[in-house]
């Protein structure tokens, strides 16, 4: 397995480039099973989630075409992929594949509204909770869809007539949950409407992408979503948003280090919670449309953070700002809402000379005067890239295990790192 060494101390300065956001593609690449003409994504981020999801979508009998990038675009412009689910051959989404990458559960949507069947794997839990889909089924359950679980799989059947517009209240914000409500209301009969629908900006661009193939959606972006279902949708290109999650990341990279440097390509613009908690932490940073200049000065300041759905504090920045904090002068205090194990990356950032304590779903994070590098462990996608953070400004070296799920959703990160000064190198294993 692929290790990555990160020997600290390198003030980093420069540009770096964000990709195309993983947790926009993914919904975008499932959208496109709901119709029998081509969907084009362009800014794909090149991830193993993306390489995976095709994979799936292929067994389901779409075909994916990976066009590259236009001539002379940066090398880390995003690709452009044409998915073409012109037929269904198979509705099962089997659980070698679903247990890899939860996101392929959402397929349970678009192929309930376009066969009126599906067979899809439970995702089962993962790193950071049981993550239960309760709330998936019980929407599409309201909309006519009879559901049984049988041997870990969930067994969906729509009413001959298909699925049924409907009110769906939902008690606790769920992206996915919204996601796919969303694409199985497009195709229903009648109105359907979701209160306390998620309001993340993916959630967002899913629906831009819907109305672009010819779906009648109002209110997305809000709390309360309306759909008009329509009999068929046609295919449509659009652009994947801006990885709002990988601009934080790389924002506290650069504050960690002490460094100056600019975030292109991106939209600062849904970053509004994590920009509050920044200035808290005394990092100057500049936005315009599509850059977010960072510069630090110097010491950081600690802070008090408690992570919300959209538009509040991302739970998937929550890792990063802890590791941010071990080195900041005083004590913060940092509270996870949203998930009831995130907090594994706490361990790791420990064998770095961090000085965490955990209460319940409370970490106080007490500043020390330096990490010192160290052999460490990447549990999920998002502690993983909080011990790369640590690392860059730990004295000595820190070698990164189990460095796949860091490939699951940054795109090139030693390489981005390393165009701004990080000495960061990855170790074929
Ligand atoms: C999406 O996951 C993201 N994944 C996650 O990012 C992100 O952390 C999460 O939203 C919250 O913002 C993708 O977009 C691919 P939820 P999702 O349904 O949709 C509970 C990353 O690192 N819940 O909003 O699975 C659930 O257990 C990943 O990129 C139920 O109880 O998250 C959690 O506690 C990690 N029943 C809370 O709701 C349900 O039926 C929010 O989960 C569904 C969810």
């Amino acid at each position: 397995m692929d290790k990555i060494l990160i020997r600290g101390g390198k003030v980093l300065k420069g540009e770096i480039p964000i990709s195309g956001a993983k947790n926009a593609a993914l919904p975008l690449m499932i959208a496109a099973l709901l119709t029998e003409e081509p969907l084009t994504l362009s800014n794909v981020p090149r991830l193993a989630d993306v390489a995976l999801l095709q994979r799936i979508l292929r067994e389901l009998g779409a075909h994916t075409t990976l066009l590259g990038r236009k001539a002379g675009e940066s090398p880390f412009a995003g690709d452009v992929v044409r998915i073409h689910a012109e037929e269904i051959t198979n509705i099962t989404a089997p659980y070698e594949l679903v247990s890899r990458m939860r996101a392929s559960f959402w397929v349970i949507g678009p192929l309930l509204a376009r066969c009126g069947q599906a067979r899809v794997s439970l995702p089962g839990g993962c790193a950071i909770g049981t993550r239960p889909v309760d709330l998936y089924l019980k929407a599409l359950s309201a909309m006519g869809a009879e559901i049984d679980i049988e041997q870990g799989y969930v067994v969906a059947k729509a009413p001959e007539k298909g699925l049924q517009g409907a009110r769906i209240v939902f008690p606790k914000v769920s992206v996915g949950a919204t996601h796919v409500t969303m694409m199985a209301a497009a195709l229903a009969r009648g109105e359907t409407v979701i209160e306390n629908a998620a309001r993340e900006p993916e959630v967002a661009d899913l629906a831009r992408c819907l109305k672009a193939m010819g779906a009648k959606i109002e209110g997305e972006g809000t709390s309360t979503i309306h759909i008009e279902g329509v009999t068929a949708l046609h295919g449509a290109d659009h652009a994947v948003l801006p990885d709002r999650i990988e601009t934080g990341t790389y924002a506290m990279a650069i504050a960690m280090t002490g460094g100056e440097g600019t975030l292109t390509h991106t939209r600062p613009d849904f970053l509004d919670a994590f920009l509050e908690v920044m200035e808290e932490a005394g990092v100057t940073i500049t936005l315009d449309e599509t850059r977010m200049h960072v510069k630090s000065n110097g010491g950081l300041k600690p802070v008090s953070v408690e992570t919300q759905p959209y538009p509040g504090f991302p739970t998937d920045l929550q890792a990063q700002i802890m590791a941010l904090m071990t080195m900041a002068d005083g004590v913060s205090v940092i509270r996870e809402t949203i998930f009831e194990n995130r907090f594994m990356h706490v361990q790791e950032l420990a064998r770095l000379g961090a000085d965490i304590s955990l209460s319940g779903d409370t970490a106080q994070v007490r500043g020390v005067n330096e990490l010192i590098g160290a052999p460490v462990m990447a549990t999920d996608l998002r502690a993983s890239v909080s011990l790369v953070i640590a690392g860059l400004a730990a004295r000595g070296t820190t070698e990164l295990n189990r460095v796949y799920h860091l490939d699951r959703g940054f795109e090139a990160l030693e390489h981005k790192l390393a165009a701004v000064g990080a000495d960061i190198e990855r170790v074929r294993g």
